[in-house]
């Protein structure tokens, strides 16, 4: 079922649509109760994702009429705790012969003056034409009010053969605004182009903060065009976290390094999740902890998100830190373990190629799995979860050691 235009504005009514179609949902073996996700329908990036007003706002990119990417919206969820969500209505809607008829696509939340203010990328014109840059405010960070100004940032910088052009992500420096668009520049690589404002309505182009080379395949590729460049300070560093895009989206790099005069110079570079995990989106909260939200994408095939109806899982919220080497290391927040129930230990257990059921009182869907494996001389380790009894079906997570890579075949 899709969502009635009606429940989209109207609080009450959303929550009893959102509600409904979650217990609806109970019985699906594939959903996922862990993580977060909206009630229906299609969801992809994060957006916005930031601390305001007493609570974690998670924003996504959110088709509110079926599981399937079209129409897009800002869904909207508040949490006290990152793990625990209550759905709101969406945030943004297209708004009809206006800069975001065909789409608001993604971009980032910053506080200014105790008010919630969001950058985000409007789209215009059959086949996604042209995407610029516009905001929206809120005081309460329920309600939001597009500019009626928009776009304020009207058009491409002049000048740059540029392949694509959105999802900007802002941060205060200085005396002044920042913000960096995704884009790429034609032979060159993916960049992420940097302006200045006073008022986050004004902006001025200044320069790329960085560009990739096209041509450079190590440590990674860093393809054609970035989307959603993540920016941030962290430990005395800097990172950037482009979404590598080629047609299609490939994976998000990260890249550890300095930042002065307002250009970023790499020094550090890998591939953040190797998974299908995209378009991530991080901020700072209270406690100065740098919290990284990712999008899984869909493995199953559209006819299977089509008869599910959902679509898209947002990944475990991630804290960030440097390792002592200088490069990038993540964990889960520790948030996570709210969601643990009764809790079952096994210690020092030989496992063998033979060995069946070294757990047989557990069962379930959604387990937590803290495993220390002493691999001996073996090869590979693992362990088979989501079994039938025939095992006709089943995942195996495989730790192996040559190729040092966790696997996880579905
Ligand atoms: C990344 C992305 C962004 C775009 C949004 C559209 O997954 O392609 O570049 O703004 O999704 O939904």
């Amino acid at each position: 079922m899709t969502t009635e235009s009606a429940n989209l504005h109207d609080p009450a009514a959303f929550a009893v649509w959102a509600q409904a179609e979650r217990e609806r949902r109970r019985d699906d073996p594939h959903r996922p109760r862990y993580h977060f996700l909206p009630p229906a329908n299609w969801m992809n990036d994060p957006n916005g994702v930031i601390q305001f007003g007493g609570g974690y706002h998670l924003f996504y990119q959110y088709n509110p009429f079926g599981p399937l990417w079209g129409a897009i919206h800002w869904g909207h969820a508040v949490s006290t705790d990152l793990v625990h969500w209550i759905d709101l209505p969406p945030a943004l809607a297209p708004t009809p012969d206006s800069p975001d008829e065909a789409g608001c696509w993604s971009g980032c939340a910053v506080e200014r003056d105790g008010a919630l203010a969001l950058l985000y990328t409007g789209v215009r014109g059959d086949g996604a034409r042209e995407q610029l840059i516009c905001l929206a405010t809120s005081r309460d960070g329920r309600t939001f009010e597009k500019y009626a100004g928009n776009p304020v940032i009207p058009a491409r910088p002049a000048g740059l053969d540029l392949v694509q052009y959105r999802d900007p992500t802002a941060w205060r420096e200085g005396d002044g605004w920042y913000l960096t668009v995704g884009s790429g520049i034609s032979r060159v690589g993916g960049t992420a182009l940097l302006y200045r404002s006073d008022d986050l309505i004004h902006w001025e182009y200044l320069h790329p903060l960085c560009t990739g080379d096209l041509t450079q395949k190590e440590p990674i590729w860093t393809g054609t065009m970035w989307e959603c460049p993540d920016f941030f300070p962290l430990d005395g560093k800097y990172v950037l976290a482009p979404s590598v895009w080629d047609g299609h989206p490939v994976y998000t790099a990260y890249m550890v390094g300095a930042y002065a005069g307002h250009r970023f110079t790499p020094e550090k570079m890998g591939i953040l999740d190797p998974g299908r995990w995209y378009a991530p989106q991080s901020f700072e909260d209270d406690q100065g902890r740098r919290i990284i939200w990712g999008w899984l994408r869909e493995g199953r095939g559209a006819a299977a998100q089509v008869a599910a109806g959902w679509s898209g899982v947002m990944a475990l919220p991630r804290v960030l830190f440097l390792h002592p080497d200088g490069d990038l290391g993540q964990r889960p927040a520790p948030e996570v373990g709210l969601l643990r129930g009764e809790h079952q230990r096994l210690v020092d257990v030989a496992v063998t190629p033979d060995t069946r059921d070294l757990l047989p009182n557990l069962r379930g869907a959604q387990l937590e799995l803290e495993l220390d494996f002493d691999l001996g001389d073996a090869a590979a380790c693992g362990l088979v979860v989501r079994r039938a009894p025939d095992g006709a079906e089943q995942t195996r997570i495989i730790y192996d050691r040559m190729a040092r890579r966790l696997r996880v075949d579905r």
